[in-house]
């Protein structure tokens, strides 16, 4: 029987082995196809049309209405006439594209079709949760989906690039921007950027339904000092080996085509300009093989960081430097040539940023079909779809996070309760959509309230007690906090006192996240503190949902408030996840992504810091002692830990083990332990594995996360995890860039947080 299985096996091998050969042929021809295109385009082009594909600018036109008016608009005109400009942002819908689209292609002398790029970070008309929240699903096969649907939509909208996935690693929640990325974490960061890449590109770039993705900000923007946006970056390497860069690597072996520049300068040299990050290691070590654009006027920035005397030296160096694209600083347009001229920047780099900008259009299948994108039916049928309505929905219920249930008072009862529901946000439904939301429209997502109130069984009644904001809110201004208006206190007490249970919703407003909204104190903004603390005085059946994009500082809710549910800005969707949670027909298992401090004094805190030489307060018999890491005002813990996240159901971890004691440097560490789902319902859990290098040539983190795994259990079920544990997992880079793996001794930790104290330990030896 056994050797009957072999040889039906080796047949089938056999059979499929032209296939295969076939397929990386093809592989391999249609590259090489695309190459000899690009050759002949690129022999025939003048250097004034190789620099305007280097040329991106803004919509400019409003193609609907009359021509342009103000006199850049018009330059830009005349410029995309004469094949000066390569790309577009912000022009969308299938309209528009194909207007500009058509100058492109049927107007300038060589017709080369322009790449238009969009902001599509949470979806495009239908809005998925905001990054940061679908990071908390630790879903990869969710992610990676959420991120094609993303892309159908967009791409129907004539969008045929994405600026997206921001892929950021950060620790600081003061930053705005930790909305738009996978949280503090370089391993779950990479694995969320492989999934949201290869969701964007899917496996065929050609076909109408994908778009190319762009990972970004290269590099260490998460890092801007004390979270203030668009700041400076000062990072020692073992920091932007280990927590930096992994992300971005993980993008560019799965075949990101774009990546963007930071506006952060990176220990002294601004990222746009920054030879070492683009040329010796993206477009060196790591042999990328897309191209690199800039972040809205970085290469004319430089100048203001004083790194550039002006534009035209600000543009010399970010040639030079490896950046290929010049989003909207006009540098390269203006001062290119005469660049090359003078031979301050050679044209055979040149030539190398238009093949990389030339391969991807070929490669989306623009040459052969410019207008892919600009199908007007498809447009209709695809966008707003009641099948990515019920994608989102799905998203986002598997992005809420259950961090506190007191008194099983989650899941609330379906029937014969009085519910009152408190909190301006519970019945917006605009800032549920979050920060980057461009194309969608104001007002539409389903708000908390129109969610509960399909639930009939109780009486719900709404009171909102105090707006977040005052006035307008938009995507570049400030969110007018409401400071002062507590006019809405006294009715929303009321209702309070009369109620079984209080639902408050709670939080930021979904545009005090995002791009140039820094905050220096995260708590509950405006009068919400005192809101809650009001209703809590009359009635402690509270349920807390918050509305965030960052982690938060809720000390007194934590301490006081008996259950509290992460929901973030869950997208169009909001309100249907946020009541499916509450009334338990979806069991949560989202886990944090990002550590929730204390208090801001304790930022950036995150759990894989490094030991340091006096990491507890070793005496015990003296707990007033002063010689140790740690701050005397606060207890020395996060509020709530990287990887936290409870269920309705409880789960169990035992029986931890490592395979044998000791491996050899290239032998893999099997570790397995398991799970037990001990409570009453079924429920999801992320299981998650840990390791720690006790000792090495560079200081370690206390705990590494190495592996996990998303898995669902009936109640009683138990099961058996696995994981091997390779160099990858293992090593971990020097302060000279190299990947290095190490002898002696590790620990190994698993469980349902970065918290978990449950351990074995191995020895890695050198036979
Ligand atoms: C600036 C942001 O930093 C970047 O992420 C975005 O893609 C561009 N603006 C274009 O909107």
């Amino acid at each position: 029987m056994k050797m009957i299985n072999k040889l039906f096996f080796l047949v089938a091998l056999l059979a499929l082995a032209p296939n295969i050969t076939k397929g990386q042929t093809n592989a391999y021809s249609k590259d090489a196809e695309i190459n000899t295109k690009v050759e002949a385009l690129l022999q025939k082009m003048t250097l004034e049309e190789k620099v305007g594909q280097m040329n991106q600018y803004n919509g400019f036109w409003d193609v609907t209405g009359p021509g342009p008016t103000d006199g850049n608009a018009k330059l830009k005109y005349e410029h995309l006439k004469s094949g000066l400009v390569g790309s577009m942002l912000n022009v969308r819908g299938t309209k528009d594209v194909r207007a500009v689209q058509k100058i492109a292609v049927e107007e300038t002398r060589l017709g080369i079709p322009l790449i238009i790029g969009f902001d599509v970070i949470h979806g495009y008309k239908t809005l998925s949760p905001i990054p940061l929240a679908e990071a908390a699903s630790w879903d990869l096969e969710a992610i990676k989906s959420s991120a094609a649907v993303a892309a159908s939509e967009a791409s129907a909208s004539g969008i045929n690039w994405t600026f997206g996935p921001m892929v950021d690693i950060s620790r600081d929640p003061r930053w705005g921007r930790v909305m738009e990325g996978g949280g503090e974490d370089p391993f779950l960061g990479s694995e969320i950027a492989r999934a949201r890449v290869t969701g964007f590109q899917g496996t065929d770039l050609s076909s109408p339904s994908t778009i190319a993705a762009c990972a970004k900000h290269f590099a260490a923007y998460g890092f801007s000092q004390s979270g203030k946006e668009y700041n400076t970056v000062d990072i020692g390497l073992s920091t932007l080996y280990n927590v930096v860069l992994p992300p971005f690597k993980a993008a560019s072996d799965i075949g990101v085509k774009t990546m963007m520049n930071g506006f952060n300068d990176l220990n002294g040299v601004p990222a746009t300009g920054n030879e070492f990050l683009l040329r010796d290691l993206l477009k060196g070590k790591w042999n990328f093989k897309g191209f690199v654009v800039s972040d809205w006027a970085s290469i004319k920035e430089m100048e203001t960081w004083g790194y550039a005397k002006n534009r035209k030296h600000a543009a010399k160096l970010a040639a030079n430097a490896g950046s290929d694209l010049d989003m909207e600083s006009h540098a390269y347009i203006n001062e290119l040539k005469t660049l090359v001229a003078e031979g301050a920047v050679k044209e055979s780099l040149i030539n190398d940023a238009v093949r990389r900008i030339l391969t991807v259009k070929y490669e989306l299948g623009l040459f052969d079909d410019p207008y892919k994108y600009c199908d007007e039916t498809r447009e209709k049928e695809v966008v707003n779809s009641k099948a990515n309505h019920d994608a989102v929905l799905d998203m986002a219920k598997k992005s809420i996070v259950l961090l506190k249930n007191e008194n099983q008072l989650l899941p609330l009862k379906k029937q014969g309760q009085k519910i009152a529901l408190i909190g301006g946000l519970a019945s917006d439904k605009n800032s549920p959509l979050g920060s980057w939301r461009i194309a969608s429209d104001d007002n539409t997502a389903v708000s908390v309230l129109e969610g509960m109130q399909k639930y009939k069984g109780n009486t719900l009644v709404f009171e909102k007690g105090a707006d977040v904001s005052v006035g307008k809110t938009s995507f570049t201004e400030e969110v007018k906090v409401n400071m002062t208006d507590k006019s809405g206190f006294k009715a929303a007490i009321k209702v309070a006192k009369k109620s079984d249970v209080v639902v408050m919703v709670l939080g930021e407003h979904g545009f005090q996240s995002g791009e140039g909204r820094s905050r220096t104190s995260i708590g509950l903004p405006g009068v919400q503190q005192e809101l809650l603390e009001a209703v809590y005085a009359v009635n402690k059946n509270i349920v807390l949902v918050l509305n965030n994009g960052r982690p938060l500082t809720i000390n007194w809710a934590s301490k006081h408030i008996p259950a509290i549910v992460e929901a973030w800005q869950l997208g169009s969707q909001t309100g249907n996840a946020v009541a499916q949670v509450l009334y338990g027909d979806y069991n949560p298992s989202g886990k944090l992504p990002m550590t929730f401090p204390r208090n801001v004094g304790q930022i950036p805190i995150y759990y894989n810091h490094k030991n340091t030489g006096r990491p507890i307060n070793e005496t015990p018999e003296n707990p007033d002692f002063v010689f140790w890491s740690h701050y005397s005002d606060v207890e020395n813990t996060p509020l709530y830990p990287f990887g936290h996240g409870l269920s309705y159901t409880k789960f169990e971890y035992n029986n931890i083990k490592v395979s044998k004691a000791t491996f050899g440097m290239n032998e893999s560490v099997e570790v397995s332990f398991e799970i037990k789902n001990t409570g009453a319902l079924k429920g999801k859990e992320v299981a998650q594995l840990y390791i720690r290098d006790i000792q090495a040539s560079v200081t370690r983190p206390v705990k590494e996360l190495k592996g996990f795994k998303l898995l669902e259990l009936n109640p009683g079920e138990s099961k058996t995890i696995n994981f091997a544990l390779t160099k990858s997992e293992l090593g971990f880079y020097n302060n000279q860039g190299e990947f290095v793996l190490e002898p002696g001794n590790f620990e190994v930790f698993v469980g349902g947080s970065s918290y978990t104290t449950l351990k074995s330990k191995f020895e890695l030896v050198s036979k």
